[in-house]
C-alpha cells in the first residue's frame, strides 16, 4: 500500500529547543529503579546503616571500585551514542492537544522539549529498558538510497543468503510512481556485502548499488514478498480487469524466471493480494487479500471478502483463516510458530483517504497444531500512520512499519523501542542482526544486536 508521508506536527504551545533529550541525565526514571532498589537491598541485607554504607561506596568509587558496578551495568547500560531515551510522562499531559484536523494518523508527534530535527538525530528511541538488548551497544542506522518522488523503496523486502542480496519493490500504486493500471511496479536490489561496508556512516547514498531485476514472466505489481524454499514468493496485485492479483514464485538467480502459485478462488479473482508468511513449522503459506489495487485505482470493485488465505503447496488445498478485519495487511509468525500477527491498515484508504476511527492496529491469534487460528487479540495500536509490513525477531518481539519509522513491541505488545526516521517504513526484513528498511523514497540499513528468527 501507499501511505503518504506524514506531516509535520508543532503544537502544544510550547517552546521547543534543539537539545537532544535522552542524555544520561534524563534517563527514563524506571530505568533506575532496580539500581537503587539493589544497593538498598545489599545495604539491608548485610546489616549496615545506610550512611555508613554510603560512606563505604564514597571511599571505593574514587579509586575505581564501584562494587555495584555489575548490577548497575545490567540494570541500565549506557544509552548508545546513537539512541536517546523517551519518556512518555513527558507528554501524558500536554499544554494544549490539537483536534484532528491538524492532530492525526498522518503527523509526526513532536512534544515539548524535541525537535524532529533531535528526534531523527539519535534514531534508536528507547521507550522501555527491553530495548537495550535489541540495540545493543552501538546501533547504526545508515541511509543508502534516495529518490526524488518515486516511491522505488517500498515492500517486499527479502534476504537472499545464497547470493546475500536484498530484494524490494517500488510502490504499485503510488501517484508518483507512476504504475498501477498502465505499469507494473519493479523489482531491485543490493547487495547486503555493500551495505555492512557502509554501516558507520549515516549516509552512504551513491555507495550502494541498487540493480533492477528483471523477473521473466514479469511479476505484475509485486507487493508483499518472503523467502520460500529456494525461492521468493511475491504477492502480485494484479492490473485492471484482466491481469488477476496472484502469488508468484521467482528464482532469485539469473535469469529471475518465474511460475505462478495461486491465482484464484475457485475461479474468482483475488482483490489484491498484499503480503505473506510461511509458519515455520507446516511451510504453509499464508497471505492477505486487502483492497489497496481497488483503492489506488488500478484494479475493479472487490469480488470477495479481505481475509487471510492458507495454500499447502502439496495438496493445494486453499482455505481461508481469518477474516473480521477492514484492510489487512502485513502477516507474520512468532519464531516458533505459535502466534500469528496480522496488521490492519483500515484507516488508510488510498487514494481515497483516511479514516482515523478504522484500524492502525496489530492483532494476534493463536496458532493450533492443525494450522488454523484461534483467539484474536488487539495486540496493539500505533499513533502515527499505520503498521504495514510486520516481522519478529528471534526473541518474539514484533516488529511493524509505521508512518515514523519501526516500532518495537515485545510480546505482551508493550511498546519498547523505535528506529524513528520521521517518515513512512511500509515494510523491512532482518538481514542476520541487520535491518534492511524501505521508506518509500529512502531505504536504509541498520545494525543491533538483534536477530531476526533463522530463514528457513
Ligand atoms: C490531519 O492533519 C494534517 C496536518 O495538520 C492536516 O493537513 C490534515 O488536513 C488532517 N486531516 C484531516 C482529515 O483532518
Ligand atoms: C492508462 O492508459 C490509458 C490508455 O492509454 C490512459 O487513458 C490512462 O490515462 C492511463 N492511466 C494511467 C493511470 O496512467
Ligand atoms: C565501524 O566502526 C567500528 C567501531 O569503531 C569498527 O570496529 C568497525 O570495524 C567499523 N566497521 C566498518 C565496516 O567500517
Ligand atoms: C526456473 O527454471 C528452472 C529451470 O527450468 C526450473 O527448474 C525452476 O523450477 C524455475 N523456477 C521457478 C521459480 O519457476
Amino acid at each position: 500500500m501507499a501511505p503518504s508521508s506524514p506531516h509535520r506536527q508543532r503544537n502544544q504551545g510550547k517552546l521547543t529547543s534543539d537539545k537532544v533529550p535522552g542524555a544520561a541525565h534524563r534517563r527514563h526514571v524506571d530505568t533506575q529503579a532496580p539500581q537503587n532498589s539493589s544497593s538498598r537491598s545489599f545495604a539491608a541485607l548485610v546489616g549496615i546503616p545506610m550512611a555508613v554504607f554510603a560512606l563505604l561506596v564514597g571511599l571505593l568509587l574514587p579509586l575505581g571500585l564501584n562494587p555495584f558496578s555489575h548490577w548497575a551495568a545490567a540494570a541500565t547500560p549506557p544509552v548508545p551514542s546513537s539512541a536517546q531515551v523517551v519518556d512518555q510522562r513527558s507528554f501524558n499531559v500536554l499544554n494544549q492537544v490539537l483536534p484532528p484536523a491538524q492532530a492525526n494518523a498522518t503527523t509526526l508527534f513532536i512534544w515539548p522539549g524535541v525537535t524532529e530535527e533531535s528526534l531523527k538525530a539519535k534514531p534508536f528511541h528507547i521507550y522501555d529498558d527491553e530495548f537495550y538488548e535489541v540495540i545493543g551497544s552501538n546501533p547504526t542506522l545508515t541511509l543508502l538510497a534516495q529518490s526524488d518522488k518515486d516511491p522505488l523503496f517500498h515492500e517486499a523486502v527479502v534476504w537472499y543468503p545464497p547470493t546475500d542480496e536484498v530484494f524490494f519493490v517500488q510502490n504499485a500504486g503510488a501517484a508518483d510512481a507512476g504504475t498501477g493500471l498502465n505499469k507494473s511496479a519493479i523489482i531491485q536490489k543490493i547487495s547486503l556485502a555493500q551495505a555492512k561496508a557502509a554501516k558507520n556512516e549515516t549516509n552512504a547514498v551513491g555507495k550502494v548499488d541498487v540493480t533492477t531485476v528483471a523477473s521473466n514472466p514479469q511479476v505484475i505489481n509485486p507487493n508483499g514478498a518472503t523467502y520460500y524454499k529456494g525461492n521468493i514468493i511475491f504477492a502480485g496485485e494484479g492490473q485492471g480487469d484482466s491481469i488477476t492479483s496472484a502469488l508468484y514464485l521467482m528464482n532469485p538467480q539469473e535469469p529471475y524466471n518465474t511460475s505462478v502459485l495461486v491465482n484464484n478462488f475457485f475461479g474468482r479473482q483475488f482483490s489484491s493480494l498484499n503480503d505473506i508468511a510461511i509458519h515455520p513449522r507446516s511451510k504453509d503459506i499464508y497471505f492477505t487479500d486487502t483492497l489497496y489495487g481497488y483503492l489506488q485505482d488500478f484494479r475493479p470493485a472487490p469480488g470477495l471478502r479481505n481475509q487471510v488465505y492458507r495454500l499447502n503447496e502439496a495438496t493445494g488445498a486453499l482455505t481461508v483463516v481469518a477474516d473480521g478485519f477492514t484492510l489487512p495487511n502485513g502477516v507474520t509468525f512468532s519464531p516458533e510458530g505459535n502466534y500469528a500477527y496480522v496488521t490492519d491498515t483500515g484507516a488508510n484508504h488510498g487514494l481515497q483517504g483516511w479514516k482515523y476511527s478504522d484500524p492502525s492496529s496489530l492483532y494476534r491469534f493463536d496458532v493450533k497444531e492443525d494450522g488454523t487460528w484461534e483467539n484474536r487479540k488487539t495486540f496493539a495500536y500505533v499513533p502515527s500512520g499505520v503498521p504495514d509490513g510486520v516481522h519478529c525477531d528471534a526473541r518474539g518481539n514484533v516488529y511493524t512499519g509505521t508512518g515514523d519509522g519501526v516500532s518495537v513491541f515485545n510480546p505482551s505488545g508493550k511498546l519498547i523501542g523505535k528506529v524513528y526516521l520521521g517518515s513512512t517504513s511500509a515494510n523491512f526484513q532482518f538481514t542476520g542482526n541487520s535491518m534492511v528498511i524501505c521508506a518509500e523514497t529512502e531505504l536504509y540499513y541498520a545494525t543491533f544486536a538483534a536477530t531476526g528468527p533463522p530463514i528457513s
